[in-house]
C-alpha cells in the first residue's frame, strides 16, 4: 500500500504522481479518486501532467484520452491500456493498492487467503 498523501491536499481536478514498482498517477475526478499507471502506453509522457476531463485524462503530448476507470485509451494514437489501481482513503490519508506488475505471476488462491502452498 503507497501513502500517496492528505486528501485535504488532493482537491478536485487535481492530480499527483506517487512511486511506486513504477510511477503512478491519482486523480481527484469531481471528487472520485483513481489511479493509474502514470506513463501513457504510446511515448514516454507523464499522464498525471495531463488534462483531466470528467472520468479520462488526456495525455499532454499526442493527447490520447485513458478511462481512468478502466485505463482503456479511446482512440489512437495510444493502442494499450494503462494499469488501474484501487485508491483508499483512511482517516483523511490517500493510499494505493498497487495492482500487481505486468507480467507477473499470478498469486496461487491459497497463498492469498493466507494458506500455506506446496
Ligand atoms: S505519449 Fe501519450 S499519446 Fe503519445
Amino acid at each position: 500500500m503507497i501513502f500517496v498523501g492528505e486528501l485535504s491536499e488532493l482537491p478536485p481536478g487535481e492530480s499527483v504522481r506517487v512511486q511506486g514498482e513504477v510511477a503512478i498517477a491519482v486523480f481527484n475526478a469531481d471528487g472520485e479518486l483513481y489511479a493509474i499507471d502514470d506513463t501513457c502506453t504510446h511515448q514516454d509522457a507523464s499522464l498525471s501532467d495531463g488534462w483531466l476531463e470528467g472520468c479520462a485524462v488526456e495525455c499532454p503530448l499526442h493527447a490520447a484520452c485513458f478511462d481512468l476507470r478502466t485505463g482503456r485509451p479511446s482512440g489512437p494514437p495510444a493502442k494499450e491500456p494503462v494499469r488501474t489501481h484501487r485508491v483508499e482513503v483512511q482517516d483523511g490519508r490517500i493510499y494505493v493498492h498497487e495492482t500487481a506488475p505486468v507480467g507477473a505471476a499470478p498469486v496461487a488462491a491459497e497463498a492469498a487467503v493466507g494458506e500455506v502452498v506446496r
